[in-house]
């Protein structure tokens, strides 16, 4: 089943059920072009097997810049470099995507060089409220990123609604306390959400394949609500798949009512139309994987568990597969096609990285 073909009402098929999850890795050019590094880490990926390669967050404004080194998508001068990228993770038999995102409230002041923005003032942050042009602007800027990345050749977009970052932010009753059409009522918090699908559906091509990323815990996320937003989306025919950001697949929600069943049952169950539902979380073994399609996922994503083996898929595939256990020394990473800088980056997922040597 993992070796299945997916289609999709949108876009090519999938050749099997995994996705590479979007994965930041601080190696693009300080002005957000592609660098050789994030280059060959992706078209890796690609090549070793993925169904999907899924680039990094990548964002829609410069002032929604999250990370050093972050890819960008929010101008032309970005296009040669996702051109190059598109064509060769296709040349590999791969659906391609670029996640789109801006981080809002989460943007660096120092790294953006202004004040960052959020749906309303945010005095923990410093950030400022965007203005109604501004969030008019916002959602302008989506769309224009999603057809610079269809210009480059890629498949599709996902938009990235998890993580606390912009859109995630609009969503959240505790970030957003706008009055404006906007703020307020779960209809309001989700428009802007709403308008840049519409948005990407009457500007893309009519085969342009579009997914949701969505969280449903934490920065204010409630589960019953995010539950409802997900059937929604599923069921509305504008989206191809819906992504469900859990961190781990296998545990209970953190709201103590829903206990009844795991997060990713709480997903699997709902009704989805024909869109394809998928979840990342803890997906490290070839069984994982499995468990999480018999759970009744179309897909799996696979984030650490792609950064350890590139060829992941391809080797999971082929059967008798054990994956390589964490930490794991430098070298190997190199040799997974990792640069010195995603390495370090990688320190910050504790029991990742073996100190050198060790
Ligand atoms: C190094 C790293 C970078 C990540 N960057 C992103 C990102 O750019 N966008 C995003 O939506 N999630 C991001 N995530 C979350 C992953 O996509 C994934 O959902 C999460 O790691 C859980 O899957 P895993 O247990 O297979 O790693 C990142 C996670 C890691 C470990």
């Amino acid at each position: 089943m993992l070796g299945s073909p997916l289609t999709f009402t949108r876009g090519p098929d999938m050749k099997n059920r995994f996705m590479l999850a979007p994965l930041t890795n601080c190696q693009s050019h300080a002005d957000g072009t592609l660098s050789e590094d994030e280059f060959r880490w992706l078209t890796m990926r690609a090549e070793g097997g993925f169904g999907l390669t899924m680039t990094c967050a990548a964002h829609v404004q410069a002032v929604g810049q999250g990370f050093p080194g972050q890819l960008g998508v929010w101008s032309d001068a970005h296009l040669p470099g996702l051109t190059r990228l598109a064509d060769t993770i296709r040349s590999q038999g791969s659906v391609s995507s670029v996640q789109l995102h801006h981080a809002g409230n989460r943007s660096p002041a120092d790294l953006i060089g202004t004040t960052p923005v959020c749906p309303s003032d945010d005095p923990q942050t410093g950030a400022r409220a965007l203005s109604a042009a501004e969030v008019q602007g916002l959602v302008e800027d989506f769309v224009l990123a999603a057809e610079r990345a269809e210009q480059a050749g890629f498949d599709g977009v996902e938009l990235h609604g998890a993580h606390g970052y912009i859109l995630c932010q609009f969503f959240s009753p505790e970030l957003n306390q706008r009055t404006d059409a906007y703020g307020g009522s779960m209809e309001n918090r989700f428009r802007i959400l709403d308008e840049i699908i519409a948005g990407i559906r009457a500007r893309c091509r009519a085969d342009f394949m579009l997914g949701v990323r969505l969280s449903p815990e934490r920065f204010g996320m409630q589960l019953a609500e995010v539950k409802q937003v997900a059937e929604r989306l599923m069921t509305g025919g504008d989206l191809d798949y819906l992504d469900m950001s859990l961190w781990d697949c296998f545990k209970l929600p953190v709201e103590e009512e829903h206990h009844d069943k795991s997060l990713l049952e709480h997903f699997v169950e709902l009704p989805r139309g024909n869109t394809r539902l998928g979840a990342a979380g803890k997906i490290r073994t070839p069984a994982e994987a499995q468990a999480v399609m018999d759970a009744g996922a179309d897909w799996v994503m696979l984030g650490r568990a792609a950064i350890l083996h590139h060829d992941f898929p391809a080797r999971c595939l082929a059967g008798g597969f054990e994956p390589v256990a964490t930490p794991v020394a430098p070298a190997h990473l190199r040799g997974e096609g990792l640069s010195d800088g995603f390495i370090e980056y990688m320190n910050n997922f504790k029991g990742f990285v073996a100190t050198e040597g060790a």
